[in-house]
């Protein structure tokens, strides 16, 4: 194991990403609570992260001393440099120059940690955002690598096996970053890359049998990729001791309720209940326009009839979720305050607590596209690997405005049709999100001889890394042309289809 210190870096979590690809576990543990992290963990090395803080200002975190006590390789990484030096003996200044983007490195002596990447004097691009920078170093360091702008660049005491930098490796911009960090890793801590998803999975449903024992699991399964790998891998371990409920609300694109039902039955032979509950959830539905009223609704309903279902099963013990390794890792924020709800999102939170159950999380180690990786080891077919993100309330929020079954229907066509085209044009895997919304307002239109008076609908495509900022995706007219002359000939409802050119922020990837 790796321990990685977060001093609240945005990046932080990509050093984990790189570490964990070298086939080597680590856990991110905020800086607070990283003498515990590293009694728990008994880490063979540590890494230390950048931070948005100064190693000058009073009060600015500090790594614990344990760490150097130990004896452990220790990579300090930007503010982690500063940090080692300040807590070693060397000094940091405020930079005169600050350095953000790409910076060159020469390399000036051999090191350890360059074996079989880089020679001496050979020049290598790196990626740089920090504003203090060390001056002085602590004894038994020295300086293997310059930039024009920070002597100190990359630092070691090979001794020790203390390496620290000041730019960062962790970012694809530092194209040998992931390697030193593999070298780190493999090379001086001398850990071996034996983190694979085969030997995740056996670990995993060994520990699934051990915390369920004979005891009864519920799943509720939307048929996106965390619930459905979840699913798999405790099915794997317990059998027919897991039941999972699809609670279909009505809202799902078209054929999804039947797709899910088919793979998890058919193929794997999965204990599932498909419940149809369209009815309820529309029902209530009806007339209601503000988002957010319609997001409590439906988060409120799910809950119950989720519930009933359970209750109908004669209850169980444990309940699974597909909580993953971003959602466990506690954050390290140095401007606190409150935070404000754009959006309520829905999911089961809420629900262990009401019903009394334990929570099976088989992926809150895993980061998403481990998750993905862990699916293909399972069996689970591309087409629910690498599926766009879809939004526990479905297509209630692409129907801005009051819903009805008409209209979901209209929305359900168009937005088929024009995922189709995606898919045809190849450009499904670009494209982090895409889907059709209908709006609320019709327009005039002519087809044939005739006068039309029909809905407009908007199609929205973003690429994106996590879903917090978005770029709206920027397609070829032609292929435009080409979805919303589809949808308009084949879709009964629609006679004018627009392109959403919107990124987040300012706007939000949904309508609602
Ligand atoms: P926004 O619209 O907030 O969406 O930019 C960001 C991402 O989150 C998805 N989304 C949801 N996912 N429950 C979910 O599970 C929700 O209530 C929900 N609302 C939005 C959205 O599709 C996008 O991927």
């Amino acid at each position: 194991t790796v321990l990685i210190v977060d001093f609240g870096s945005q990046v932080t979590q990509l050093i984990a990403r790189r570490v964990r690809e070298a086939g080597v576990y680590c856990e991110i543990v905020p800086f607070q609570s990283a003498e515990e992290g590293f009694k728990r963990l008994k880490p063979k090395a540590v890494i230390l992260s950048g931070s948005p803080a100064s190693t000058l200002d009073i009060g600015s975190p500090r790594a614990p001393s344990v760490i150097f006590e130990s004896g452990l390789p220790v990579f300090g990484i930007c503010y982690g440099q500063q940090t080692m030096c300040a807590q070693l003996g060397g000094k940091v200044e405020s930079g005169h120059h600050r350095e953000f983007g790409r910076a060159f490195l020469e390399v000036e002596k051999d090191c350890a940690l360059f074996d079989g990447l880089w020679s001496l004097g050979s020049r290598h691009q790196v990626w740089m955002s920090h504003g203090d920078r060390v001056t002085a170093l602590p004894e038994g360091f020295e300086v293997v690598a310059t930039s024009s702008n920070a002597p100190f660049a990359f630092i070691a005491d090979e001794t020790r096996k203390y390496y620290a930098v000041q730019f960062h490796p962790e970012v694809v911009h530092t194209p040998d970053g992931a390697k030193l960090i593999s070298n780190f890793v493999h090379k001086i801590a001398g850990i071996k890359g034996d983190w694979t998803m085969s030997a995740y999975r056996a670990k995993a449903v060994e520990a699934i049998r051990k915390q369920v024992g004979g005891k009864k699991v519920i799943c509720a399964l939307s048929g996106g990729v965390d619930s459905s790998v979840a699913a798999l891998l405790i099915h794997e371990a317990v059998g027919d001791q897991l039941t999972c409920i699809l609670v279909d609300h009505g809202l799902m694109r078209k054929d999804e309720a039947a797709n899910v039902v088919a793979m998890f039955q058919e193929h794997y032979n999965l204990h599932l209940l498909h419940i149809d509950a369209s009815d309820r959830f529309i029902g209530e539905l009806e007339g209601v326009s503000d988002p957010e009223t319609k997001r409590k609704i439906i988060g409120r309903l799910f809950i119950e009839v989720f519930e009933e279902e359970a209750k109908k099963l004669g209850g169980a013990d444990f309940l699974a979720q597909g909580t993953l390794y971003p959602d466990v890792i506690e954050s390290v924020s140095f401007t606190g305050g409150p935070s404000v709800t754009i959006k309520s999102h829905h999911n089961v939170g809420g629900l262990p607590e009401r019903m009394n159950m334990q929570l099976v999380e088989p992926l809150r180690e895993l980061f998403k596209d481990e998750v993905r990786v862990l699916g293909r080891e399972l069996g689970l077919p591309e087409s629910f690997i690498g599926r766009h993100p879809f939004p526990g309330p479905g297509l209630a929020i692409r129907c801005p405005g009051g819903i009805s079954r008409e209209k979901l229907e209209i929305l359900r066509e168009a937005d088929a049709i024009y995922l189709d085209e995606i898919r045809k044009a190849g450009l499904y895997d670009a494209i982090w999100q895409a889907f059709a919304v209908l709006l609320p307002v019709q327009t005039v239109g002519v087809m044939g001889d005739g006068r039309t008076y029909e809905f407009v609908c908007a199609l929205r495509a973003v690429t994106s890394v996590d879903g917090m900022t978005a770029d709206f995706y920027h397609y070829d007219m032609e292929f435009l042309g080409r979805a919303a002359t589809r949808i308009i000939n084949e879709v009964r409802g629609i006679n004018r289809v627009v392109y959403d050119v919107t990124s987040k922020p300012p706007g939000t990837i949904e309508w609602e």
